[in-house]
């Protein structure tokens, strides 16, 4: 449990910042990183090493087909987007690509107002047209003869298919209609199994399943971050091999591996030193794996601290869940009795229980109240709510 006069320490994660701060102070900063903008996990990189042969492979598909319709899966962070991006901006000019991430854009309205504003690069506005109008208008567009091939790009297809009633209305006219190429992609390779049958047999999809990258491939694309955003000299395949071969052991993901080389760099920045070492890794590694919760609950005002902790309690009680109110209200009314003015009042608990949400650190709900009348508002915490307890009480 936190200490009797509820302060919240966490000794470590300052100890190893100050100790980042100091080295910055008296050393001076030595550059190390060029380019933090290669190190953007959101940007397309230009150069992307390891999926060279499956660009090439897409490009040349696209051109020499006259319709080419590809389906790619695999773990999250494998570079299914990055490649398929690269793919259309090499052929740039030469086709119309449509590029719909379907966990953004899922509606059919929004959908099909996408599709046309791209194909014919201008505003639409779909007030007052209902779903026949559109269908009309985007049967229309696709039976319109133009040059340049329509290459449809739907990532993250399965937020699109689970929504059972649009992608069939989406997908027909596009089988129907014209002559279209696309590329669905989804981390979930069983999502076609949730397709309606129909349609499925009709797509006739080639089916990539892109492995995961091995430490190797790993390497590779860090050497290629490394060059692009550090300078010189700053650091060496054996350090940037230590850093592949963990994170391919850990997370399997590259979005970590390129995180962790990052911030490996920036710690080597403030400490003054000229190039990253595995002393240096160690800490990077350590910062990474703080959860969110850990870095955002020292930023909180007091009490909303102590109303976390409170909801976690309840939450505890009820396998994953509190009460918001009276329990969560009242627990947190005991851990806040030390303070010089007491607990909050309702309205600004309440106020808490909305910044809480806002900060994605708990989902709220109704929820029938039990041995009770009405509903009552709960909270899920978004983390995992018994560690940090554990957390909380070491300290
Ligand atoms: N081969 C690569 N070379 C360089 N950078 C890469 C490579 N693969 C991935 N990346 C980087 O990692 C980030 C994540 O890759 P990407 O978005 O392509 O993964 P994904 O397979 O689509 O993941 P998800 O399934 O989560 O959508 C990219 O923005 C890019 O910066
Ligand atoms: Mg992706």
């Amino acid at each position: 449990m936190p200490n009797s006069d509820g302060i919240f320490e966490f000794r470590g994660v300052c100890g190893a910042i100050l100790g980042c701060l100091c080295g910055y102070f008296s050393q001076g900063v030595r550059m190390i990183l060029k380019d933090r903008g290669v190190f953007d996990i959101n940007r397309i990189p230009a150069t992307i090493p390891v999926r060279n042969n499956l660009i090439e492979e897409i490009v040349n598909k696209i051109r020499l087909s006259e319709v080419y319709r590809l389906f790619i899966s695999g773990v999250t962070g494998n570079g299914k987007t990055s490649s398929v991006k690269r793919a259309l901006e090499i052929l740039g000019n030469e086709i119309i690509p449509v590029y719909i991430n379907c966990s953004e854009t899922n509606s059919y309205t929004s959908i099909s107002k996408h599709i046309l504003e791209i194909v014919r690069d201008k505003p639409f506005s779909e007030k007052g047209k209902n779903r026949d109008e559109l269908a009309d208008e985007l049967k229309r567009m696709l039976l319109t003869k133009r040059t340049k091939k329509l290459v449809f790009v739907f990532d993250e297809v399965d937020k699109l298919i689970e929504k059972k009633d649009n992608h069939v209305d989406i997908f027909s006219p596009l089988l129907n209609y014209g002559k279209v190429s696309f590329i669905l992609i989804s981390n979930d390779p069983n999502i076609f199994g949730k397709m309606q049958g129909m349609l499925r047999s009709r797509m006739q999809l080639e089916v990539k399943m892109l492995s995961a990258y091995q430490p190797g491939d790993i390497l590779e694309i860090l050497k290629q971050k490394a060059e692009e955003g550090m300078i010189e000299g700053s650091y060496d395949i054996e350090t940037l091999a230590t850093i592949s071969k963990f994170s391919s052991d850990i997370w399997g993901d590259i979005r970590v591996a390129i995180k962790l080389l990052e911030k490996t760099a920036v710690i080597t920045e403030m400490l003054g030193k000229d190039k990253i070492s595995e002393e240096i890794i160690k800490e990077a590694i350590k910062e990474l794996q703080m959860s969110e919760i850990d870095k955002v609950f020292p930023t909180l005002p007091r009490h909303l601290r102590w109303v976390v902790v409170a909801l976690c309690l309840e939450s505890r009680k009820n396998n994953g869940f509190g009460v918001t109110y009276p329990n969560a209200y009242e627990t947190y009314g005991l851990l806040a009795q030390k303070e010089r003015f007491g607990k909050v009042g309702d309205r600004q608990y309440r106020a808490y229980l909305d910044d809480l949400e806002m900060l994605r650190l708990f989902d709220f709900q109704w929820k029938p109240a039990v041995n009770r009348r009405g509903r009552v508002r709960i909270a899920i915490p978004k983390f995992d709510f018994e560690s940090f307890l554990v957390g909380i009480s070491a300290e």
